[in-house]
């Protein structure tokens, strides 16, 4: 049985408005040379089935909420806000199973006693995020929302397994939502968003959950993400096209009124695929994979950020954000960019 949402319309008095956009990348690379070293892989075999070169890997002292604040600051500066009312950090590696990652980073941000709470829902968690977010201002329950996608990848990749150690990054991003009109740019569209547990276990981390304690005696101890690559591949171009379109149709836009489809950076080889599909032309269809890998939740507002500060992103373009990930998730959301938005990373 699937559970999906057809997507739902804001009024168009009240909607959520993008006002803030940062991101931050850990200092160190790993190169696919570096990876080929202790892998049995090539750096060919990973830039044309993945259409990686390098990623970056946070230290070992680092964790996801380090990242996160990072990521937080930038957006909250390009904002030009110091203060919000409620912190969302959607992550699949946080930094400890309790507490959250969120109230953490609301600390270290200076954002004392406001709500700030996880979302778990793969790589679509940056979206499920803000859809949240909007939500809450549209019910005015917060008038400004700082939503953050942040990963520490490495904490959870086996560097031994080379169908997941090519793929992977750490990373976040982060932007600052308020409350708008739906036609002014920077406005929030519809989102369609849905999800599919049936494939619950095509990615999936073993243990370490309550299904499965970790308990090294008994021999239990898989800490690492399992990814049946192939199956998640089929159902991300599937669901990733699908999505893009409900969202699209509840704004009104015809697929050829896109001027930028943000998708989510889980292979190259997947956003062509849902180019392809929607007939949506390539350079419309920006990407950093390249240089960052596949940064989970972090991946769409890495991506918003690198394009909006290389230009491929400007005033008043129709923008549809698009995910896919564990679970399965997947959502979508149009976004009309903002005039005047200074994206830090
Ligand atoms: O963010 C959402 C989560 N993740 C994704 O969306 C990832 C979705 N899946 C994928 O990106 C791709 O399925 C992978 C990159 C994981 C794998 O690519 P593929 O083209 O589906 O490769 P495959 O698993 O079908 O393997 C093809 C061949 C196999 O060899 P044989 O059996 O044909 O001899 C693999 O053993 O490539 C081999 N292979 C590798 N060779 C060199 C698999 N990994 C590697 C590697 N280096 N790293």
């Amino acid at each position: 049985m699937i559970f999906a949402r057809k997507a739902t319309t804001p009024s168009p008095a009240h909607a959520a408005r993008l006002i803030g956009l940062g991101s931050y990348l850990p200092p160190q690379k790993v190169s696919n040379a570096d990876l080929a070293s202790r892998l049995d892989t090539t750096d060919e075999w990973i830039r044309t089935r993945i259409g990686v070169a390098e990623r970056h890997i946070a230290d070992p002292a680092t964790a996801t909420s380090d990242l996160a604040v990072e990521a937080g600051l930038r957006a909250m500066k390009s904002a030009e806000v110091e203060h919000v009312d409620a912190v969302i950090v959607a992550t699949a590696t946080p930094d400890h199973h309790v507490p959250g990652t969120a109230p953490l980073v609301a600390h270290q941000l200076g954002l004392r006693q406001i709500p700030a709470f996880d979302l778990s829902a793969g790589c679509s968690g940056f979206v499920y995020a803000t859809t949240v977010a909007a939500g809450l201002i549209h019910a005015k329950t917060a008038g400004t929302v700082l939503v953050i996608g942040a990963e520490k990848m490495s904490a959870v990749i086996d560097p031994a397994d080379r169908s997941t150690a090519p793929i992977f990054g750490d990373g976040a991003g982060a932007v600052v939502l308020t409350a708008g009109h739906a036609d002014e740019p920077g406005a929030l569209g519809p989102a369609a968003w849905g999800s599919d547990g049936e494939h619950a276990d095509a990615i999936c981390i073993p243990d370490g959950g309550s299904r499965r304690p970790s308990n090294p005696t008994d021999g239990v101890n898989d800490p690492y993400v399992r990814m049946k690559g192939n199956e998640v591949f089929r159902h991300a171009v599937r669901r990733i096209s699908q999505v893009t379109q409900e969202s699209a149709a509840a704004a009104g836009w015809a697929i050829q009124d896109i001027d930028r489809l943000i998708v989510h950076q889980a292979n190259a080889r997947i956003s062509a695929a849902v180019a392809n599909t929607l007939g949506i032309p390539t350079e419309r269809v920006p990407s950093n994979i390249i240089h960052v890998g596949n940064t989970s939740a972090a991946s769409i507002p890495l991506l918003l950020s690198h394009s909006a500060i290389d230009g491929q992103l400007k005033a008043r373009q129709r923008v549809v954000v698009t995910s896919f990930g564990a679970g399965f998730t997947w959502a979508a959301t149009t976004l009309l960019w903002p005039i005047d938005l200074q994206a830090l990373a």
